[in-house]
């Protein structure tokens, strides 16, 4: 039996949740219910897509995303973790933690009425402490309903606190990054990272009309994107997160990027539910935190 084989024996139900080899071979398990579909890697712990039965995906992944070990995938919903960002101290490490470049497991599957549910872990491991030195359990859960639900519970299982920042780092399909609006964040101050990190006010929904890459901070708020041409309005709801991140690369960006099209920014967005920046999150030995994003899709009407 291969792996593909002994996963679908061990945790597969028929016609609801299925695991198969994915993009780049990794793999991969697609959950479907009478509302929709998703797809999760295996690798990295990453959700792939989530679409409504009749809707665009929801989810954006780059034409040019790399799929294979030791690297990120570029879309979906790749786990920050254990650090958003550049490394606090360490700038010879990679950006954004090390969950979203190691090997994940499947814990568990279950299916019961309209929903779908799929546990991945990672433990630390040789791979993980060369990285960062602490001992913890990650349960990613992915929960396929009528909504999609995205929970990163961890735990320091060591015998020393740590801090970390984080994110569930959402990659949208919209029609044309210059159409739509972004609501939620109205009064909220942020940090621009593009100009040196300086606190201003968000006033009123977000447009975007050039690169984007801001930390929203003390928010708990929801976050909608609004979609004239789509004729849909996507929901991003959060618990175990202060702070939202709103992105998009623009021309430049995107064209320095080698796992990303040149003309793709238009395409997509980034709202990202995070600790992140002064949002940072200490968990004590025998502790744990959990993070939530729960995104949906309606038609505007
Ligand atoms: C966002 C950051 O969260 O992720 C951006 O705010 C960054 O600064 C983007 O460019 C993508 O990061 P990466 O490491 O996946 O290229």
């Amino acid at each position: 039996m291969n792996d593909i084989e002994q996963l679908n024996e061990q945790f597969g139900v028929d016609q609801q949740i299925r695991f198969y080899s994915g993009n780049g071979r990794l793999p991969t398990v697609e959950m479907v219910n009478r509302f929709g579909k998703t797809a999760v890697s295996i690798y990295a712990g990453h959700v792939l897509s989530y679409q409504p039965h009749d809707q665009e995906p929801v989810l954006w992944v780059s034409q040019l995303a790399q799929y294979s070990e030791g690297k990120a995938i570029r879309g979906g919903i790749p786990v920050i973790w254990p650090w958003f960002g550049a490394h606090p101290t360490d700038d010879t490490k990679s950006s954004h933690g090390l969950a979203r470049r190691m090997a994940w497991e499947v814990v568990g599957t279950q299916a019961s009425g309209d929903s779908r549910i799929l546990r991945l872990s990672l433990t630390d491991n040789a791979d993980t402490r060369a990285i960062w030195p602490y001992p913890f359990q990650l349960t990613l859960t992915v929960i396929l309903d009528h909504t999609l639900t995205v929970d990163l519970a961890m735990a320091n299982t060591g015998n020393t606190p740590f801090t970390i920042t984080q994110a569930l780092h959402s990659y949208f399909t919209i029609s044309d990054v210059t159409q739509i609006a972004i609501h939620g964040l109205d009064q909220t101050a942020y940090l621009d990272q593009l100009d040196n990190m300086q606190r201003k006010r968000q006033s009123g929904p977000i447009t975007i009309d050039e690169e984007v890459d801001r930390i929203y901070v003390d928010t708990t708020a929801d976050c909608v994107i609004e979609d004239a041409t789509l004729g849909r309005r996507i929901r991003i709801a959060k618990q175990g997160s202060g702070s939202t991140v709103v992105w998009n690369p623009w021309i430049a960006k995107a064209a320095r990027m080698g796992d990303f099209g040149d003309e793709e920014y238009q395409g997509m967005v980034c709202i990202e539910t995070t600790n992140a920046a002064d949002d940072k999150v200490t968990i004590l030995p025998g502790d744990g935190h959990r993070i939530t994003a729960v995104i949906s899709a309606e038609p505007l009407n």
